[in-house]
C-alpha cells in the first residue's frame, strides 16, 4: 500500500509566503548561525526566500527564548520521538538537520537520522532536505581502528546510506544533500584547541598532538553560508555531498597566524597523548550511549588530524564562497588574543561532561622557573635562560631573527647536553652565577 500523507501539500509558509525551514539544533552553535543565514537577505538587498521553525527539547529554555523574541516558532521535540518530528515537518519546504552525537551517542544517532530523512519524504510539502555531516573517518582511514571517531562515523554512515536514496528535483519530491562541516574556528576557545599557559616572558603555549598534520577549520558564519548556498542551489547541490572548511592548516601555521595577527610570541608545544591528556582532567568520563570515553573519542579525533585523513578542496571551497573567513580573517574579527589562557586557570571549572583542565600541568608547560640571575652576568644567565626551554620552542620563539640561527647546531649541542643533567633543583653556569632549574618539565 502506498503511503498517503494527509497533510495539506503548501510549499510555503502560509503567514509569511516563505519557504519554511524546520532546523534541527536550532539553539546550538551552529544551529544559530545557520539561521542567521537562512533569515540574512539575499546578495542583491531583496528579503530572505526562507523562514525558519526550531526544534527544540525545550522551547523555554533561554536559547530558545530568544529565538522565538525574533519571531522564529519554536517546536517542542526530540530527534528520537518520532511523531515530535512528524508533526515538526507540517508544512516546512526544507529541513536543516545537525544532529548531538554527544547528547544521544553514535549508534542512536544513527538510527535517528534515518527516521528524520524517511518522515521528510513522508511529508508532502517537503522539497529541500540538508543534513549536517562530518566525513566518514573509519572508512577514509582503510578501517583503521585508530579512527573511531564517533561523531564523524554516525554522521559519516548515515551520508553513505543517504547516497542510496533517491533525490529528485522537482515541483513533487524531495532531494538531498550533505555538507560536511568541520571544526569551527570557535573552539580556539575550547581547552582542546585553545593556548594553555602563558610563560613568564609572554609567550602562549599551544599544546597539541597533531605533530604536521592538517587540522580543516571554519567559521561557524560560514557554515551557515554554505547551509543557505545549499538551499539556495537546490538543483546543483541535488545528491551532492559539499565538503566545506575554512583553513586546512598545520599547527604550526596556525600558531604563526596567531603570533602575527597579536604580535604576541607562542609556540606550538608537540605533545604524546599522554603527555597531552595529562593538561585535562575527567577525560574518562563516558560520552553519549556510554560506551567510548572522551579520552577515547578525541584521541581518535586527533589521530585523524594527526594522520590527514580528512583533506579539503580549498580552492574548490573558495571558488563557491570567495569570501570565505581564514583562521587570520577569524582571529582578526572577534579580536582573538589567546586571553582565554586566564579562564583555564580557575580551578575546578569543568564543561557540561565533566571534563576541565589540570590546572597543575597546564602551569608546568611553562617548562621553567628560572631564579633571576645577578646584574652583572645576565648576559652569561641568558644564554643558559635559552637553553633551558626546550629546543624547538627556543627556536620557535627566538628573537633575534635569522642571523642568530647560524648558531643553532651550537645551541642544540648544546641544548642536549644540559637537557641530559637537568633535573628538579639543580644549578647551571659558573659557580655564583645564580641561574638555576627551579621546576623542570618536559
Ligand atoms: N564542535 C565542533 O567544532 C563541531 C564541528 C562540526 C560539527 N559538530 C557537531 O555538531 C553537533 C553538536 O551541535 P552544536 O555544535 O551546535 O552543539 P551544541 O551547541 O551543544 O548544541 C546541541 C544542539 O542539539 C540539540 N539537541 C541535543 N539533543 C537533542 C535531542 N535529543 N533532540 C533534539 N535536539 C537535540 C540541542 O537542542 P535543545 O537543547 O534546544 O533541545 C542543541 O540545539 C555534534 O554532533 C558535533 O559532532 C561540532
Amino acid at each position: 500500500m502506498t503511503y498517503k500523507p494527509t497533510h495539506s501539500a503548501n510549499l510555503t509558509n502560509m503567514s509569511t509566503d516563505k519557504k519554511l525551514i524546520l532546523v534541527f539544533g536550532a539553539t546550538g552553535r551552529q544551529g544559530l548561525p545557520v539561521i542567521d543565514a537562512l533569515l540574512a537577505p539575499c546578495d542583491d538587498g531583496t528579503p530572505t526566500p526562507y523562514a525558519v521553525r526550531a526544534f527544540t527539547r525545550d522551547p523555554s529554555s533561554e536559547r530558545a527564548q530568544q529565538l522565538s523574541n525574533r519571531g522564529i516558532e519554536c517546536v517542542k521535540g526530540s530527534v528520537e520521538d518520532f511523531s515530535s518530528i512528524q508533526a515538526a515537518l507540517e508544512g516546512a519546504y526544507g529541513v536543516f538537520v545537525n544532529t548531538d552525537t554527544f547528547a544521544i551517542g553514535e549508534q542512536r544517532e544513527i538510527y535517528a537520522n534515518m527516521r528524520i530523512f524517511e518522515i521528510a519524504k513522508q511529508t508532502n510539502t517537503m522539497r529541500h532536505y540538508v543534513f549536517s555531516g562530518l566525513n566518514y573517518a573509519l572508512k577514509l582511514g582503510a578501517h583503521n581502528p585508530e579512527y573511531m571517531v564517533d561523531h564523524f562515523n554516525s554522521k559519516g554512515r548515515f551520508a553513505d546510506w543517504l547516497q542510496a536514496q533517491p533525490s529528485a528535483v522537482d515541483d513533487s519530491a524531495l532531494s538531498w544533500s550533505v555538507v560536511n562541516t568541520c571544526l569551527y574556528f570557535e573552539m580556539l576557545n575550547h581547552y582542546l584547541l585553545a593556548p594553555l599557559n602563558k610563560r613568564t616572558d609572554g609567550t602562549y603555549v599551544f599544546p597539541s598532538p597533531v605533530q604536521d598534520g592538517h587540522v580543516a577549520l571554519i567559521s561557524l558564519r560560514d557554515i551557515g553560508y554554505f547551509i543557505r548556498y545549499t538551499f539556495d542551489h537546490r538543483a546543483e547541490t541535488s545528491a551532492q555531498t559539499l565538503d566545506v572548511a575554512g583553513e586546512l592548516i598545520t599547527w604550526d601555521d596556525m600558531v604563526k597566524t596567531f603570533a602575527k595577527v597579536t604580535g604576541q610570541p607562542a609556540v606550538h608545544k608537540r605533545q604524546t597523548f599522554d603527555d597531552w591528556w595529562k593538561n585535562c582532567t575527567n577525560v574518562d568520563s563516558p560520552v553519549g550511549d556510554g560506551s567510548p570515553t572522551f579520552k577515547q573519542i578525541f584521541t581518535a579525533f586527533f589521530k585523524m588530524w594527526r594522520d590527514d585523513v580528512v583533506v579539503r578542496d580549498m580552492e574548490w571551497i573558495r571558488s563557491i564562497h570567495p569570501k570565505l573567513q581564514s583562521v587570520e580573517d577569524w582571529m582578526r574579527e572577534n579580536n582573538y588574543d589567546g586571553s582565554v589562557v586566564e579562564s583555564f586557570r580557575k580551578a575546578g571549572q569543568v564543561d557540561k561532561r565533566g571534563v576541565g583542565v589540570n590546572i597543575e600541568q597546564v602551569i608546568a608547560l611553562v617548562l621553567c622557573h628560572i631564579r633571576r640571575p645577578a646584574p652583572d652576568r645576565a648576559r652569561h644567565a641568558r644564554r643558559h635562560a635559552l637553553l633551558l626551554y626546550e629546543f624547538d620552542d627556543w627556536k620557535q620563539i627566538c628573537p633575534h631573527g635569522e642571523k642568530d640561527h647560524a648558531g643553532l647546531g651550537r645551541h642544540r649541542r648544546a641544548w642536549r647536553s644540559m637537557r641530559r643533567r637537568m633535573v628538579n633543583g639543580s644549578t647551571f653556569g659558573d659557580e655564583g652565577s645564580g641561574v638555576a632549574v627551579v621546576k623542570c618539565v618536559f
